[in-house]
């Protein structure tokens, strides 16, 4: 699915490197988390697979694509990103944000509002349609967010943190939602978390990285087996990355 290797980025002005060195790798057809702290690295190693941000050294890959200016437009068709900052515009309805969303990706008239009506429906928004999206609650618009990512039917569907600031309901529905769209559609998922307990419950595989630096990769139960003082994913993360708060 996806494969980073030996990513260096400092950003300008920056005293401390944001990566060093950072190496993984996750087979096609998972759904896999990249799990770590506050300031862990994840957004950046998200941005530069995704071509958003550009690594000062080292080699990003998607399916067996570099991301490099010749790839740039391939994957982005292959990919949907679900950001950590919802971006949507308030002062729009849900369905003018998807439709401007689709529009993006060329898709346009009946098949699109079809579409976007499917997934309004999937997503427990039916009657919300019209409604501005300033006046939805934050899992509403975390909602409409992983929508806009799924229009054009990518293949590799990144979340960053796709449950942050949502209540109990929506997240149960979103991480069902990501288990059937895996399983069904058999669309690889990378998502990223410091929830371990949710992502010992939805992922195959994870990566744990800190300061930029993998800890960890492996299958959630097969980690802590190799823990034996440890009794979940969460005291397996701290056992390596410790209790010191993070910036
Ligand atoms: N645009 C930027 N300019 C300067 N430093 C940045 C920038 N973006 C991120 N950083 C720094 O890079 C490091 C990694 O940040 P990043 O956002 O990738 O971490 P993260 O794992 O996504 O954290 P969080 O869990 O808080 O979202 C942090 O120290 C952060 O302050
Ligand atoms: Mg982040």
């Amino acid at each position: 699915m996806i494969t980073v290797k030996n990513l260096h980025k400092t950003y300008p002005g920056a005293l401390e490197p944001s990566l060093s060195g950072l190496s993984f790798s996750f087979p096609k057809g998972r759904i896999a988390g990249l799990l770590g702290p506050n300031g862990a690295g994840k957004t950046t190693t998200i941005s530069i697979l995704c071509g958003l941000v550009r690594a000062d050294s080292g080699d990003a890959q998607i399916f067996d694509l570099h991301q490099d200016a010749h790839h740039r437009e391939a994957i982005k068709k292959m990919i949907g990103i679900v950001p950590q900052q919802i971006a949507l515009f308030p002062q729009l309805s849900a369905l003018e944000n998807l439709t401007y969303f689709g529009n993006l990706y060329g898709l346009k008239g009946k098949p699109l509002r079809t579409k976007i009506e499917d997934y309004l429906q999937r997503f427990g928004l039916e009657k919300n349609g019209k409604k501005e999206v300033y006046k939805f609650s934050g899992g509403m618009k975390r909602r409409t967010n992983i929508i806009a990512a799924l229009l054009h039917d990518p293949q590799l569907l990144i979340l960053d943190e796709p449950t942050a600031g949502v209540d109990v309901q929506s997240r149960n529905m979103i991480l069902q939602f990501l288990r059937e769209y895996n399983q069904q559609q058999g669309v690889s998922i990378l998502y990223t978390s410091h929830l371990l307990e949710e992502a010992q419950s939805l992922c195959e595989e994870v990566a744990i990285i800190d300061q930029g630096r993998l800890v960890m990769q492996g299958q959630p139960l097969q980690l802590i087996q190799q823990h034996p003082e440890c009794r979940n994913l969460e005291e397996v993360f701290l056992h390596h990355t410790g209790l010191a708060v993070r910036d």
